[in-house]
């Protein structure tokens, strides 16, 4: 384990156990359809590489890089888009592929922003839900691992851009964010 790791809260078993299971159900919803996959940089990097190469649902990849403005404020939600889909959406079906949902700000907004280029669906699936910090409404459709309110790293999630290469989800310890 990481020395920064205070301890892991899942383990590559587990992950890979359960991206299995999720893409599993994504391979039915998906049945005869051909979905855009899309991968929200930097952090849905490692589970979107593993999701895709355990779903046998034929799929599109495309990649996109957000940050939400003024999250925790009364701001009506601009998102600022850092890079776009390449895909023309209309009509199509969308999976959004993130790794963790917190305040829910982010992809609330990012759902709005694709759902007004008059795709056929709209779907989020989540490795990480932390629902005990939600402010706004936003459910995904599929999550891996609810968890608490932990910091957590590894598996792509970052500390200053540390640890995405993990290959497992770990508890940073205080010390290394308090310093
Ligand atoms: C993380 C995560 C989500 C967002 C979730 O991205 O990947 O996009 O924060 O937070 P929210 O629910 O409070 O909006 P981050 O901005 O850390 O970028 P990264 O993926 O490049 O690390």
């Amino acid at each position: 384990m990481n020395s920064d790791c205070e301890r892991i809260l899942l383990d590559e078993k587990m992950i890979q156990a359960r991206v299995k299971e999720v893409a599993a159900q994504l391979d039915k919803l998906y049945e005869g359809r051909k979905p855009v996959v899309v991968c929200i940089l930097k952090g849905s990097v490692v589970f979107f590489v593993d999701l895709i190469r355990n779903m046998k649902t034929p799929c599109e990849l495309d990649f996109m890089a957000v940050s939400s403005y003024g999250a925790g404020t009364a701001s009506t939600g601009e998102l600022k888009v850092k890079k776009d889909l390449a895909a023309d959406i209309t009509g199509r079906d969308v999976l959004i592929v993130e790794d963790i949902i917190d305040s829910g700000n982010t992809l609330y907004h990012l759902k709005k922003m694709l759902n007004a280029r008059a795709p056929a669906s709209v779907n989020i699936v989540t490795l990480l839900d932390k629902p005990s910090r939600r402010q706004a409404p936003m459910e995904p459709e599929y999550t891996c691992f609810e968890i608490e309110d932990e910091f957590v790293i590894g598996y792509g999630l970052d500390y200053a851009e540390d640890y995405r290469n993990l290959p497992y989800v770990g508890i940073l310890k205080r010390s290394v964010y308090e310093k």
